[in-house]
């Protein structure tokens, strides 16, 4: 369970004393509501409604499809099953790239229509970034791979093996336009060591080695649904294999005239 006070939302002033203290802390996708309440209940600061959506969720191949109308819900749904944590919204691809007008109006609606706290976005968007904060709004950074380039990135590759130090600048300008923290995915772990000695805000790592100040997981590769989850996960339970189980043992009883049993039958 998590040191962090059980009765408030967790703020991103929480987050910066954690990285002051180093303290190191987790973030989890959430899509709805049951898994938010229980990894709310769980102590996770930090529940990310990710565009990862798509292809955890929404039956895509990747994050790209993913609309504003999509995880518009999927935040909702977050907030209001949550008491405690910090819940950040991804902008889906196309939603903030044209301009930081563009971004202001899109997290607009995810923090007005959606309760959302903060939201997230992809790349060194310094214009966009400035805007939102100076807005009111917290944005989180992700950099490395980044899979909203997919396509640009030539698949899902580990990236900054040979231009780590622009991924490293890219940071520090993100931490200066105001963001609060930012997403290293996929990024070799001296690197990803390196931008946490050079910012002052929390680096939350995904595939980017253990000396980033927070990590996140994708919740369906940490509860061993995901059917192929990439290196960079490590699944704590099988829950495929238990529910595939439940699921096969139900119908079993069902076709047996098992279920329902005396204690599920009113008279
Ligand atoms: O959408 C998502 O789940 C993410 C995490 C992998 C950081 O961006």
């Amino acid at each position: 369970m998590s040191n962090l006070a059980p009765t408030r939302r967790i703020t991103i002033a929480d987050l910066a004393q954690k990285k002051a203290r180093q303290e190191k802390w987790s973030m989890l996708t959430s899509y709805e509501q049951m898994t938010a309440g229980i990894f709310d209940d769980a102590g996770i600061p930090v529940l990310l409604v990710g565009d990862s959506a798509g292809n955890n969720f929404l039956g895509m191949e990747n994050t790209i499809p993913v609309t504003v109308d999509e995880l518009l819900p999927l935040t909702r749904a977050v907030v209001s099953a949550t008491r405690r944590a910090l819940v950040v919204s991804d902008l889906p691809f196309g939603s903030y790239e044209a301009g930081a007008q563009q971004a202001l109006a899109t997290s607009l609606r995810f923090m007005k229509e959606a309760g959302a706290h903060a939201v997230k976005l992809e790349g060194a968007q310094l214009e966009q970034v400035r805007l939102l904060t100076k807005s009111g709004i917290p944005v989180m950074g992700h950099l490395g791979f980044t899979p909203q380039s997919l396509h640009q990135l030539g698949g899902y590759k580990v990236q900054g093996r040979q231009d780590g130090d622009l991924i490293r600048e890219a940071a520090i300008a993100l931490q200066d336009a105001g963001a609060f923290a930012i997403v290293l995915e996929l990024i070799p772990a001296d690197l990803a060591e390196k931008i946490t000695q050079a910012i002052t805000i929390p680096t939350i790592g995904i595939g980017a080695g253990p000396n980033c100040d927070a990590q996140v997981l994708v919740w369906t590769d940490l509860m061993g649904i995901t059917k192929n989850p990439p290196r960079l996960a490590k699944a704590y339970r099988n829950l495929r294999g238990e529910m595939l189980a439940a699921a096969q043992e139900w119908a079993e009883d069902v076709a047996y005239g098992k279920f329902p049993g005396s204690e599920q039958t009113y008279s």
